[in-house]
């Protein structure tokens, strides 16, 4: 939440905004029934499965899970901050935003955007009258079209070239600053941060550009300096080379994650349009959000060294949730002393290209990360690898994959995939019985979150996001000995709505928008509920919040019991054990 705009302003501008008019005015809908629907903006498709519906003033996407409010769909689609998408709506409903304190402006993100795209294009013809950084780019391989097609750069040495040329004015200062191409000093005089460097533009996917990466053009440290954090660019989300990807190739039919600025222009230079790099940060979520919504085809290719190994494996981990049947993840490590960039120059494309055909699935890849870390001759170490691999297990979703890495892990510790199986649901502590077999396994357990019957929690979630009105009177209170997992959202939800009777879907959203849990609330609103008359949210609300209530006293009972068991209990927990009875 801003902390300068009020709140009740923000949910009402969502309980009002249009969000059919916000979505339609950047992409063309057609309605359905009581929806519209379009093909998805942020990801290719043929038939569409972008969904917006007017009533819960939400759209989604079926396709690659993109979805939001009106205020989440400027922010996504016109990378817009959170403020500046509010302001945006509210200029576009004719109302001003009211501000609590001070009545700063907000940042004027055009301005920034165009900064940087001056910069970047002063730097780019400084290239062109520079002759060693000329001569570094040739000697690396570099032709002029491929300079061009990334908008390489050569950043002047000196102190304050860009701060000369671009921060005449306090303003222009203080944009140079938001944009991290100067730095201030104790003093409070300023700096250039590039100087005589190598400069590659980072672009968002709409070809703007929000940081760059600069390159010393000998030896020194640090041999990349790139763009601090600042509004317009965040490491952790942006992919270098994904606009350019986007730009050459009509159809992206697979993606490979490469970890340098020179690796993906190197293998570009030699044709190969579909490499990105990270940007010296590991592959996060957030990475591959982007990825799969592009294509469904991912290659990682990194060095053979320790190093790379440790990167894959990172990028492996946060893969695990995002595989879906049809998605094909692989990982290529080049020899020892190679990157991709050394690799394609010695080998060509065609080299490259049977490198990623060469590729281990990911799959192949785990096991084989695991099984180097046991002894797979003994029992002991194969049963250790059954463990190791669990919780990896458990962060891919249900479906045909899991069952089949079950199946391949399960040969590798020569178990059946269904004895492998419930070990792994289980999570019992490791024992083994006199026949060698692994005992615990077949106790009888609850089946693990995430699999079967959606808990009545989180079915309750999906209840009051979808039909906020629905939770109106309920008394939250009910609520308060119930320590599951989700039940301190629930309680919060119907406080808020219990106290705003018109906030909408939409508007709950907006509430979460910083929270942990609230990233998962999207998903729940976006879920389709029964549309039958027979369906009453408010009578279903209830139930589940008889249901919990009486397991929470029940749990609160035998807890009660236990420790007079134990430890006896005190006066007032005697007296409340006698209530609850
Ligand atoms: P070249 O030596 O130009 O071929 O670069 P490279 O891409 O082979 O570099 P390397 O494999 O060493 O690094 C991969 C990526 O990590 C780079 O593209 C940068 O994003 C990042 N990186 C490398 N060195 C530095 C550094 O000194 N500082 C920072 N911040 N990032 C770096
Ligand atoms: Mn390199």
């Amino acid at each position: 939440m801003s902390g300068l705009i009020p709140q009740d302003f923000i949910d009402d501008l969502i309980a009002r905004a249009d969000i059919v008019e916000v979505v339609g005015r950047r992409v063309p809908l057609k309605k359905a029934g009581r929806e519209f629907k379009a093909c998805c903006p942020f990801h290719d498709e043929k038939t569409p499965s972008f969904t917006v519906s007017p009533g819960k003033g939400f759209y989604h996407c079926f396709g690659c899970g993109a979805h939001g409010t009106a205020i989440g769909f400027l922010m996504e689609f016109d990378h817009m901050s959170f403020v500046e998408a509010i302001e945006s709506l509210a200029g576009s409903m004719g109302v001003e935003v009211p501000r609590s304190e001070s009545d700063k402006p907000a940042r004027r993100y055009d301005e920034l955007f165009s900064l940087m795209d001056t910069v970047a294009k002063h730097w780019q013809s400084a290239m062109k009258d520079t002759p060693a950084a000329v001569a570094y780019l040739k000697e690396r391989g570099i032709d002029g079209a491929t300079a061009k097609r990334f908008g390489i750069g050569y950043a002047a040495d000196g102190w304050s070239n860009v701060l000369d040329k671009f921060g005449q004015s306090p303003e222009a200062t203080e944009r140079l600053l938001a944009t991290g191409l100067i730095i201030r000093k104790d003093n409070g005089q300023h700096y250039d941060r590039f100087r005589d460097r190598i400069m590659f533009p980072i672009r968002d996917t709409r070809g703007r550009t929000i940081g760059f990466g600069g390159r010393i053009m000998g030896d020194g440290e640090p041999k990349y300096l790139n763009s601090p954090e600042t509004v317009l660019f965040h490491k952790g989300r942006e992919l270098y080379g994904l606009f350019e990807a986007r730009k050459a190739l009509r159809q992206i039919e697979q993606l490979v994650v490469v970890e340098g600025y020179m690796d993906v222009v190197a293998l570009a230079r030699h044709g190969i349009d579909f490499a990105v790099a990270t940007l010296g940060t590991a592959t996060t979520s957030e990475h591959l959000n982007n990825l799969f919504r592009l294509t469904e085809n991912v290659h990682f290719c990194f060095d053979g060294d320790r190093a790379g190994k440790a990167a894959a494996w990172r990028a492996l981990e946060n893969a695990l949730p995002q595989i879906r049947e049809g998605r094909q993840i692989r990982f290529v490590f080049l020899p020892d002393g190679h990157d991709p960039d050394s690799f394609v120059n010695e080998h060509g494309a065609d080299g490259f290209v049977d490198a990623l055909d060469n590729g281990v699935a990911l799959s192949e890849f785990l096991i084989e990360e695991l099984a180097s870390q046991v002894d797979m001759e003994t029992v002991d170490g194969r049963a250790r690898l059954a463990e190791l691999a669990r919780p990896l297990v458990h962060k891919i979703p249900t479906g045909v994959y899991r069952e089949l890495l079950i199946e391949s892990l399960a040969a590798a510790v020569g178990l059946t995939a269904p004895k492998l199986e419930k070990m792994i649901a289980g999570g019992a502590a490791r024992t083994r019985d006199t026949t060698g077999r692994f005992a615990g396994a077949d106790r009888k357990r609850r089946p693990p979150p995430g699999t079967g019957k959606p808990s009545v929690v989180r079915h309750a979630i999906t209840i009051i996001l979808n039909h906020p009105e629905a939770g109106q009177n309920l008394d939250a209170a009910r609520l308060a000995g119930v320590n599951r997992p989700g039940a301190d959202l629930l309680r919060a939800l119907i406080e808020t709505v219990h106290c705003e009777p018109n906030i909408t879907t939409a508007g709950l959203l907006e509430r979460w928008r910083q929270d942990e849990q609230g990233r998962h609330l999207g998903k729940l609103a976006a879920a389709v509920l029964p549309l039958d008359e027979e369906f009453d949210p408010a009578a279903e609300l209830r139930e589940c919040l008889d249901q919990l209530a009486l397991a929470g006293r029940k749990e609160r009972i035998d807890f009660l019991i236990e420790k007079q068991r134990l430890s006896g209990l005190s006066d007032d927990e005697k007296s409340e054990l006698r209530a609850l009875n």
